[in-house]
């Protein structure tokens, strides 16, 4: 792991047991989750799943029979998700500590939910060619994330580079729909929030 990238995982560490305050601006999951167009059943990854915000709508979509399978590198973030689950009794979740960029998966999963973390990866392209081959033929790749505003709103992009930097790690330029279009087909995406969120998805 490079030192930047070891950076990234030692702040979000320390940020975890504050992280879930953010959902006041974040949200939009449930959504997300519809977009995967899963079945009871079915098997999804919920790729850099964090502090398992995603969880409750991943569980009552996939149901007993089925199997949610959150990936992180974060120790700290993976701590607060293991409280979640425990909390919810959920006995279809499996919580895997790794980087998404060394990470092999050994069955195709029926879908792919990444929430607010292309914008964290330093290599994105790079992690969403790589999630795509996790997926069976007919599945699909969904993508929640945060960009720049634009037109008026753009006066703020200086506070919001700010803010990305030192607080998420991010970088809200990564648009995630464009690399998708090289890797799958019915590519669809679509904004909210003026703008500064979009949510994306497209099937193998
Ligand atoms: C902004 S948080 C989003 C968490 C969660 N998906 C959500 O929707 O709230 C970004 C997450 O990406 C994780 N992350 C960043 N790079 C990663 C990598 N290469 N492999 C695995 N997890 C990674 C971080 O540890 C952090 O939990």
């Amino acid at each position: 792991m490079s030192a930047d990238i070891e950076k990234i995982r030692r702040s979000y560490d320390i940020q975890a047991k504050l992280y879930d305050l953010r959902e006041i601006y974040l949200g939009r999951r449930a959504r997300a989750v519809r977009k995967l167009e899963i079945k009871p059943g079915a098997v999804v990854m919920d790729l850099a799943c964090g502090t398992g915000l995603n969880l409750p709508h991943l569980v009552k979509a996939v149901g007993e029979k089925g199997l949610v399978i959150g990936v992180d590198y974060s120790e700290g973030m993976l701590a607060v998700a293991h409280r979640r689950v425990e909390k919810g009794g959920w006995k279809n979740v499996r919580l895997i500590h790794e980087d998404a960029l060394q990470m092999n998966v050994p069955y195709p999963v029926d879908a792919v939910l990444c929430a607010y973390a292309v914008c964290v990866f330093p290599e994105w392209e790079a992690v969403l060619h790589r999630a795509v081959t996790w997926i069976r033929p007919g599945g699909r790749l969904v993508v929640l994330d945060v960009r720049y505003p634009e037109g008026l709103l753009s006066v703020v992009n200086p506070f919001v580079a700010l803010f990305g930097k030192y607080l998420s790690h991010a970088d809200y330029s990564h648009e995630a729909w464009k690399a998708m279009k090289e890797d799958l087909k019915g590519v669809e995406v679509e904004f909210f929030a003026c703008r500064t969120k979009y949510l994306c998805w497209g099937v193998k």
